[in-house]
C-alpha cells in the first residue's frame, strides 16, 4: 500500500507540474467531487444539480447513510481512492465520467486542445481516466439490488438527465 501511495503522489504532480498528463495510465486517477468540475462545467453543473441523482444521499435517512449496502450505488466512487475530505455523496459527475484528477487538469480538458483535434483530445482524457457512459454504466447501480428498483430504459432514463447539447 505504502508503496502504492508514493506512486500515485509521484504521479499526480507530474501530471499538474510537468503536464504528462498524457503519459499517465486510467488506473492512478482518484475521485475529486463535482466542486473540481463545476469550475469549468456550469451549464452541466445546473442541470446535474437540478436532477435526482444530486439528492441521492438526501433520500436515505440519517441511519442508511453510513451503511455500505446503501453508499455503493448513493454515493460516488464508494470505496475507491479519493482525495482526503472530498464530498462525494450523491451520484456525482464522476460516477458516470470516471475519476477526474488527471484529466480534470486544463492540459487535457484544453479548449484549444480540443477545438484543434477533438478525437485526440478524447483518446488522451481517455487515458487520464474519462469514461463514456453507456447504458452499462447506469445499471451497475439501476438494477434488482436496489431495494427500491423500478425497472430502468435507458433512452428514456437518459433523456431526463439531460446536461449536454
Ligand atoms: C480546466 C477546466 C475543466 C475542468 C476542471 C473540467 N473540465 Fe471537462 N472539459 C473542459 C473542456 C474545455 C472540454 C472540451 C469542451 C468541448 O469543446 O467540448 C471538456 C470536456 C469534457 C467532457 C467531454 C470530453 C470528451 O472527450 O468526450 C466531459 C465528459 C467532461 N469534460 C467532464 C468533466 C468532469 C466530470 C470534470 C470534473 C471531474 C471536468 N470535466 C473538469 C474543461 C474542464
Ligand atoms: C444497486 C444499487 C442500489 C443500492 C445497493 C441501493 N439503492 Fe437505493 N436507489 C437506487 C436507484 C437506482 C434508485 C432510483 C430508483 C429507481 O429508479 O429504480 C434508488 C432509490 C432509492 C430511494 C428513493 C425512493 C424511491 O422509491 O425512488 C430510497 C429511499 C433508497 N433508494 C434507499 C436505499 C437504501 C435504504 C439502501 C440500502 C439498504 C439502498 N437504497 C441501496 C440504487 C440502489
Ligand atoms: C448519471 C450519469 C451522469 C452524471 C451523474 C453526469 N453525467 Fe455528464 N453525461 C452523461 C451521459 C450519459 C452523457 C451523454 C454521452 C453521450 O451520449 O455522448 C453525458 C455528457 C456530458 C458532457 C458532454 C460530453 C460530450 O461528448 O461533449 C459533459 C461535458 C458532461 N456530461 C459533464 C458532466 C458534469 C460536469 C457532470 C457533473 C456536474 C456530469 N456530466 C454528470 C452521464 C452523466
Ligand atoms: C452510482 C449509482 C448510479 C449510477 C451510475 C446511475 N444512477 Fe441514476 N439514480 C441513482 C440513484 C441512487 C437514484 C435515486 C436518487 C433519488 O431518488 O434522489 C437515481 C435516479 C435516477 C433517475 C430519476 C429517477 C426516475 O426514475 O425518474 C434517473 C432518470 C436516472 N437515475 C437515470 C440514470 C441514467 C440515465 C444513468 C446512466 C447514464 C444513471 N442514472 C446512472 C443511482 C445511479
Amino acid at each position: 500500500m505504502r508503496t502504492h501511495g508514493t506512486g500515485l503522489h509521484l504521479a499526480i504532480a507530474a501530471a499538474t507540474c510537468l503536464g504528462f498528463a498524457g503519459l499517465l495510465t486510467a488506473a492512478e486517477a482518484q475521485y475529486v467531487g463535482q466542486s473540481k468540475c463545476k469550475a469549468c462545467h456550469l451549464n452541466e453543473h445546473k442541470a446535474w444539480a437540478a436532477n435526482a441523482h444530486a439528492r441521492a444521499i438526501e433520500v436515505l435517512k440519517p441511519e442508511e447513510r453510513t451503511r455500505a449496502e446503501c453508499l455503493g450505488c448513493h454515493t460516488t466512487g464508494y470505496g475507491k481512492p479519493a482525495a482526503a475530505g472530498t464530498d462525494l455523496n450523491g451520484v456525482q459527475c464522476e460516477a458516470c465520467h470516471g475519476p477526474g484528477s488527471l484529466y480534470k487538469s486544463m492540459d487535457v480538458m484544453s479548449k484549444s486542445k480540443y477545438q484543434a483535434d477533438r478525437a485526440s483530445a478524447h483518446a488522451t482524457a481517455v487515458r487520464a481516466g474519462l469514461l463514456g457512459p453507456d447504458e452499462k454504466t447506469c445499471t451497475s447501480c439501476h438494477n434488482q439490488k436496489s431495494p427500491n428498483f423500478k425497472g430502468f430504459d435507458f433512452a428514456s432514463a437518459k433523456e431526463k438527465i439531460k446536461h449536454w447539447k
